[in-house]
């Protein structure tokens, strides 16, 4: 191919989970299924220059993060590199400019990695077809939610919306470990533009990095067990999705966020994530819900920072209490509107 240099650019959201996926095998494949909501608000915006290089001997990129260089980012993206090669066998050819932004702000402790990575895949496969390689739409997505697995696990589910499935499981026909697919069952109109407000009670950086979570899966005394029950939990999400039953839906995602949280206090080295101000944002919303039978949950992320769960016509008092009584435990009262979103756009 003569293509010697080109730019594309592509906006991705990040996602969160309901069954949550914890603990991997060898190349980013997961020991249990997941399922996650994509967002909307939360995206990482990333444009990609490339240029056709005389040797092909080491990769060649740069990373700015809102304009400004960011070799601290270099390693990952380089392992990332390395993972992909063989699925793009362009990649040594090439010279790369990564510019990356985030709608969210930067260091809020929400990870970028499943929007930044589901953002990067998505060019790079645009690259490739810019140097002539021809993808059927459905492929094209597919491969774009493999690579971004193998840069983040959760990636793969910030390609396509609004209800993502991960992993092999027979409740899910046609689910894999190799890529994210979209739940191919009837969802209730409840669900549809289900709101998630992000209370930031940490902004710092985590004690314990996801990928050091993973890893303490191995040899965990409750992991099978564990593993097992996500399973389980998708098997059972299926009547919920359909029937619209929220209390059984509360019940199921609070349930795999504090479960998640138990894996990490239950590891060896053991290690908490939640801060005091996650527990007092449970305490509110489990209070506020008995007094209320408002339809408010939350689940959370492997941080401290809580995502409030709630439908759309249930908005105006919820948001209200969220107002006046959660936003006191936020990092200084900072907090993120999103809503369920409909995956990754190419600008
Ligand atoms: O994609 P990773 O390796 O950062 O793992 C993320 C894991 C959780 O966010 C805690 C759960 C999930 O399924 O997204």
């Amino acid at each position: 191919n003569t293509t010697e240099s080109g730019k594309v650019t592509w906006e991705s959201p990040s996602n969160i989970a309901l069954v949550k996926y914890w603990g991997k095998k060898k190349d980013q494949i997961p020991e249990n299924p997941s399922i996650s909501f994509t967002l909307n608000n939360c995206k990482t915006i990333t444009t990609l220059t490339f240029s056709k290089k005389e040797n092909s001997s080491d990769f060649e990129f740069d990373v700015f993060l809102d304009g400004e260089k960011k070799d601290d980012f270099k390693p990952k993206i380089q392992t990332f590199f390395e993972r992909i090669e063989l699925y793009l066998p362009f990649l040594k050819h090439y010279k790369f400019k990564i510019e990356t932004k985030n709608t969210f702000p930067h260091s809020s402790g929400i990870a970028s990695s499943a929007s930044g990575m589901s953002a990067l895949a998505l060019c790079l496969m645009s690259v490739e077809e810019e140097l002539g390689v021809d993808h059927l739409d459905d492929y094209f997505y597919k491969k774009a939610s493999f690579l971004a697995r193998l840069g983040s696990g959760s990636a793969c589910r910030s390609i396509e919306g609004d209800l993502i499935v991960w992993g092999q499981t027979e409740a899910i026909e046609g689910s894999t470990e190799l890529f994210g697919v979209k739940y191919p069952y009837k969802v209730h109109e409840n669900f549809k533009d289900y709101q998630d407000t992000i209370l930031l009670v940490d902004k710092g950086e985590k004690q314990v990095s996801s990928s050091v979570g993973h890893n303490l899966m191995y040899n965990h005394p409750y992991a099978n067990n564990r593993f097992q029950q996500a399973h389980d939990n998708l098997e059972k999400l299926k009547p919920i999705l359909e029937s619209g039953n929220l209390n059984d839906f509360t019940a199921l995602i609070e349930s795999e966020a504090l479960t998640l949280h138990a894996m990490m206090m239950t590891s060896m080295p053991y290690f908490i994530l939640m801060k005091p101000n996650t527990l007092e944002i449970i305490n509110k919303i489990w209070g506020f819900r008995e007094e209320t039978g408002l339809n408010i949950s939350f689940t959370l992320d492997a941080g401290a920072n809580v995502h409030v769960l709630y439908p759309k016509n249930e908005s105006s008092e919820i948001l209200e209490f969220i107002k006046n009584e959660l936003v006191v435990y936020c990092q200084n009262g900072h907090y993120i509107c999103d809503q369920i979103g409909f995956g990754a756009k190419q600008l």
